[in-house]
Parts: C-alpha cells; structure tokens; sequence
C-alpha cells in the first residue's frame, strides 16, 4: 500500500491530492491512508498534509527503500512486488522460504546487507552494508526444470546490457553467468530453485551486484572491481536498481514465449569474454584443492543449450554448466 500511496503521490506532480480520492481509489480507510502516509515520513519523505486539500509530496530521501522501489516497477512487470530488509542472512534463503509457504511469483527480495550472502559452489558473497546491490527474484516459469536453466544466461546478460546502457561502461559475460568489467568480477548470480521431472515448482535468481565498494581485500582485488571503482563516482543504488528489475522483467516475459535460450544466445555469446581464450576446465569440484581432472582449451561459444564450447587438442568439446568451472590460465577470465 505504501507503495501505491507513494506513487500517487509523486504522479500528482507536487500538487495536493485529497485523502478521499486516495482512500476510494484504493479503497482503504481515512485512517489507513493517514497511518500509510506516517510510514513513508518515518522513512524520510517529506509530506505536507492540508486539511481540505490533502496530501503533497515535497521530497524524498535519497535511499535504498521497498516501497520506492515497488512504486517506480511498471504495472505490466511480473516483477512488481518487493520486499526490502536492512539485513538479512541470505535474500535467496529468505525468498527460498517464501516460495515454500507458497508465495507466488513476482516477488523481489532485497536486503541493505546481509550476513551469510551465498555464492556459488559453496562460497560465500561478501555482502557490506551500503556497499552492493543484493537481491532475489522469486520466479515460477510453466517450463520444464532443462529449459529454465536459461536463466542462468538470460539474467547475466540483462545485468552485463543493463550496466552498459546505465553507466556507459562495457561489461562482458564469464561463462556461464559472471558479469565481468575490464577483466574483473562485477556481479555474481546464484539461481537456485525446486522441481521434479517435470515441472519447476519455483525459481529463485539471486544477484550480487559490487556496487559502492571502495576497496576489496587482497586476495580479491585482482579479479574483482565495482562499479564505483569503474566510474570513480558513487553510484546512485535505487535508480539501476529498478532499471535493472524492469529489463529482467521484459527478458523474462521473451523467455516465457520462447523457453529455451536462443532469443538471448547471439547477444549473449558477442560478449563471451572466454572466446578464443585459453581456458582451463576443471572437472569435479572444481575449486578444491583435487579436481577430479583438469584440461586446458580454447574457448569458443556457447550452443542453444548453454554448454561451452571449447577445443581440447585440436578436437570440439562440450561442457555443460554444473559440472565444470573454467578459469582463464592465467588470471580469472
Ligand atoms: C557467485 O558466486 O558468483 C554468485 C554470487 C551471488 C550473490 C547474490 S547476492 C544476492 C543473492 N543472495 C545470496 O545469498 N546470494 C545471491
């Protein structure tokens, strides 16, 4: 409802609206709008209210905050619910837990920080307090469980597009979902979900984005970077954070037509930073100390099925996301 409220407020351009309008459009008490319109000052709008005239919004505080968010999502979006949390452990376990009691899908978990951020195989995702971007979609696509791992590409490619055309900076895809910038790690994505043979129950797509952050420790510093360190400018969170939620949505609906990869995979594959590299494949657990194999190959594309294709002395190969992890030979792409 906050969200609602706010949106009306701001679409009525600085001019009073009454309170009944309000309450008759949403069809809630004069006490609902009134304790509504408490809320969003508690959280820093400034909003003048005039007996006979009603309510005015004069600014807004310059924050991460759901219900903005929610109130700047397009009404056609399947992303257009959110929930926001100073801090969380994980926003995947959270919107884990709420499919699981059966919400339904559309959902967008965010968190300010959080204290066991998740990362693929096992790892964990440093997630500081004013410093990243992190949040899950809670997703349920009518597709069969092989063709929603789709989304593992589709997503990396709205975050590498969605940089690209928000900050002027060209980001580049590490198969199979690592959003990359001048070589080094951007954005980290977590799709997770729960399905049987033949159906997906639900979905969630978890992404890490390093936003504001100054400094990495030294063992990161040469494989990741920001997007403050790529700008030199602090970057404005809730502004890319509702573009972004915008284009997944409108990708998301061409994944539902199309179920399957191909209307992302030649966008997807121009910005392949492993084409033509020298890659290493590790097969197994590919980050432990014994990797069940290693080869070494160049790297091609990526076929309709998100398999990598790579040539390993001379003869095509192709390796599928989930069982391998590729690193470049010498340096993290
Ligand atoms: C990776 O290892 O590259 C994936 C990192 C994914 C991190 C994001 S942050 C938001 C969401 N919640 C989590 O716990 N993990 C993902």
């Amino acid at each position: 409802m906050k969200a609602e409220i706010l949106k009306a407020l701001k679409e009525a351009g600085g001019k009073y609206i009454s309170g009944a309008v309000l309450c008759e459009r949403f069809g809630v008490s004069r006490q609902a709008v009134w304790k509504n319109m408490a809320a969003l000052k508690e959280a820093g709008y400034e909003i003048e209210s005039v007996s006979n005239k009603g309510y005015r919004l004069i600014s807004s505080p310059d924050r991460f905050y759901g219900p903005e968010i929610e109130s700047r999502l397009s009404e056609e979006n399947i992303l257009k619910r959110v929930m926001y949390f100073e801090e969380l452990d994980s926003t995947n376990i959270k919107a884990k837990q709420l499919a699981e009691a059966g919400e339904e899908e559309g959902l967008v978990v965010i968190a300010e920080s959080q204290t066991s951020g998740k990362g693929r195989r096992g790892r964990c995702w440093k997630s500081g307090k004013g410093e990243g971007i992190y949040m899950s979609f809670l997703l349920r696509p009518p597709v069969l469980p092989t063709q929603a791992s789709a989304l593992v590409f589709m997503t990396a490619l709205v975050v590498a597009e969605s940089i690209e055309k928000y900050f002027g900076i060209s980001a580049g895809i590490k198969w199979p979902n690592d959003v990359v910038v001048n070589g080094k790690k951007l954005c980290g994505i977590l799709i997770e979900g729960s399905a049987e043979e033949s159906t997906v129950h639900y979905m969630i797509v978890g992404v890490g984005i390093n936003a504001n952050t100054e400094e990495f420790p030294e063992e990161l510093k040469k494989k990741a970077t920001s997007l403050f360190l790529e700008t030199k400018k602090k970057i404005n969170r809730l502004e890319f954070t509702t573009e972004l939620i915008n284009a997944f949505d409108q990708y998301y609906k061409k994944f539902l037509e199309a179920q399957n990869l191909r209307p992302f995979l030649e966008k997807y594959n121009a910005r392949l930073v492993n084409r033509d590299k020298e890659v290493k494949i590790y097969y197994g657990l590919a980050e432990s100390a014994n990797p069940e194999k290693i080869e070494t190959g160049i790297a091609k594309s990526v076929d309709e099925h998100g398999a990598l294709v790579v040539f390993v002395n001379g003869q095509e190969k192709r390796v599928m996301y989930g069982e391998v992890s590729v690193r470049g030979i010498l340096d993290y792409v």
